[in-house]
């Protein structure tokens, strides 16, 4: 069986590239729902609908354990999909976010003030303020939406990305830590970091595989399930040329190819 990721576009090859040179010897697949794609101005019923969708294609393609690589969809729909959706349907899977691992670390070490910027979806739900709340009480968390970053990012404006994140980086300038919470902003780290040379980025490429390697090193039951063959396979509900030109960056040897789960 497979580690599957899924994001709404290519963010989540950033990470999935990340679990790739932790644990090469797994069999993956990428799914990036990119006609749907940004989830992040979409209401939280259609995020949840888009994202049961792709659970349900992933489930059908042999996933033992999903990795929801998309802040957005861990936002909506994560806890109705482990609380509602897998009892029901797929009992023995297991379906994880991004958004407990990005708080462990950002949390650790006392940060007081903490910033998060993250998509128009993501910043409403007030997740990461929640769940910061839980491991520091005493935190104060500043989430801010970022609209226009991912837009920007995936029609490979990099020039406008820069602008973007400069701008709103001046808003988290008095944070000991800023969380990156929209897995497409890793592609553009280099930015915040330039602009907030104080404060420590949180970029969920630089945790996330650390997290999933040590939580199968827990759970033998997923782990024995998992095909070892080291195969990959990527896809996306819609394909153009921008999609295939960032995979080919991530993944020069890996074609990407559009799936038949991208009907409405
Ligand atoms: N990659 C998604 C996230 O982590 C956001 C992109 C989108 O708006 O679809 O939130």
């Amino acid at each position: 069986m497979k580690i599957g990721v899924f994001d709404s576009g290519l963010g989540g090859l950033v990470i999935t590239k990340a679990f790739i040179e932790e644990m090469p010897n797994y069999d993956y697949l990428y799914y990036g729902d990119s006609r749907h794609l940004p989830y992040g101005d979409k209401t939280s019923g259609q995020i949840l609908s888009y994202t049961l969708k792709a659970m349900r294609y992933m489930i059908s393609q042999d996933c033992k354990i999903i990795i929801i690589a998309c802040n957005t969809a861990t936002s909506i729909a994560l806890r109705y999909i482990q609380q509602r959706f897998l009892p029901s349907e797929a009992p023995d899977v297991k379906v994880l976010g991004v958004v407990i691992p990005t708080v462990e670390v950002a949390a650790a070490g006392g940060a007081r003030r903490i910033g998060v910027a993250a998509t128009a979806a993501t910043a409403r739900s007030h997740i990461y303020r929640e769940e910061l709340g839980k491991v520091n009480p005493a935190a104060d968390v500043l989430e801010i939406a970022v609209p226009g970053l991912v837009p920007a990012i995936e029609a490979d404006d990099f020039a406008k990305a820069e602008k973007i994140a400069r701008e709103c980086a001046v808003s988290f300038a008095g944070c000991d830590n800023l969380i990156l919470g929209c897995t497409h902003y890793p592609l553009v780290k280099h930015f915040f970091r330039a602009a907030l040379r104080g404060v420590k980025i949180v970029s969920q490429d630089e945790l996330m595989a650390g997290k999933l390697k040590d939580y199968l090193q827990r759970h033998p039951e997923i782990q024995n399930c998992l095909g070892t063959g080291g195969s990959y396979r990527f896809e996306v509900s819609s394909l153009n040329r921008h999609a295939q030109k960032v995979a080919s960056l991530l993944f020069p040897e890996i074609p990407i190819c559009r799936c038949g789960n991208s009907g409405d």
